[in-house]
């Protein structure tokens, strides 16, 4: 092991798992079909058909090859659609506004957005950071203290792991990388959003999705995935699989700020975002 590979990882916590932990685990997790309404078929080849995994897996087997991206193919309509469009059937003129915005316009109108309570003891929103042409969207649950004040998400505690957990997989924040999240302006305490105002902000992540057209969507935690999803869904339940929202897969991990007090899940973490670099190399 390199020894920037072997100073990454253990700042994820993950050194001595690493070299136990085989692809097979990571794969064992993945279903061989959906089987919840909105979970699509999570792997054409079934795990058991795949080829025997090296006893000790090489991190750059997960690392980004520029020549190793074919277009995600054409889904087959999913069933049972997805039932996103609450907060346009609420506020259909907001919505229909925001749906319509630019880049610049999009930033300004979340910098001055009073549509729910959490405007009213925020510092500042923050509407997101990184690349506009970005394959990967990662969207966490809101701003903490240290975004509120500077007005970038992920920026603390929780973002050096987020940074620490994109590096093991060779990404990088800020390239071929977008991060949100749920709602732009911080809770009070950090408390969770409540349901109404991850709904009210919702036109603006759905914004920031249409800009930006990601080739995945990384949900972190539970907040996140319903505020992607619009359906009620446990991670630990939901790690592994590949859903959708319209046509762009989305992926579900652990938050970051949950990983700093569960350490023994950041193995589980790397392993999803393994999967997730698989899921964005079409195979
Ligand atoms: N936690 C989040 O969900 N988002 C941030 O931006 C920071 C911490
Ligand atoms: Fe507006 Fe979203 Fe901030 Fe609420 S959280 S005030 S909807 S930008």
């Amino acid at each position: 092991m390199s020894a920037r590979r072997g100073a990454i990882l253990r700042e994820m916590g993950l050194a001595p798992i690493w070299r136990l932990r085989g692809v097979e685990a990571q794969e064992a997790e993945v279903p061989a079909s959906g089987v919840a309404e909105v979970a699509s078929t999570a792997s054409p080849e079934a795990p058991s058909h795949a080829p025997p995994a090296p006893a000790v897996p090489k991190l750059a087997e997960f690392l980004p090859a520029a020549d190793l991206r074919p277009p995600i193919p054409n889904r087959p309509p999913q069933s049972a659609p997805l039932a996103h469009p609450v907060t346009a059937a609420l506020h259909p003129e907001r919505a229909k506004r925001i749906a319509a915005l630019d880049w610049e316009a999009l930033e300004a109108d979340i910098r001055g957005c009073t549509a729910c309570r959490l405007c009213e003891r925020r510092k500042q929103a923050v509407p997101g950071v990184g690349d506009r042409q970005a394959e990967w969207m990662l969207v966490g649950e809101g701003p903490g203290a240290e975004e509120d004040q500077r007005g970038e998400p992920f920026v603390g505690a929780a973002g050096k792991l987020l940074d620490a957990m994109l590096a093991s997989i060779g990404l990088k924040r800020g390239e071929g990388v977008y991060i949100a999240n749920a709602v732009k302006c911080r809770p009070p305490h950090n408390r969770t959003p409540q349901a109404d105002e991850i709904e009210m902000c919702k036109p603006y992540l759905e914004r920031q999705i249409a800009l930006i057209r990601p080739r995945i969507l990384l949900a972190l935690g539970r907040p996140a995935a319903m505020a992607l999803l619009d359906t009620e869904l446990s991670i630990g339940a939901s790690r592994g699989r590949i859903f959708h929202r319209d046509e762009t897969p989305v992926v579900i991990t652990y938050h970051p700020a949950y990983l700093l007090r569960n350490q023994a899940d950041k193995a589980k973490a790397w392993e999803d975002l393994c999967f997730a670099r698989k899921v964005v190399a079409g195979h």
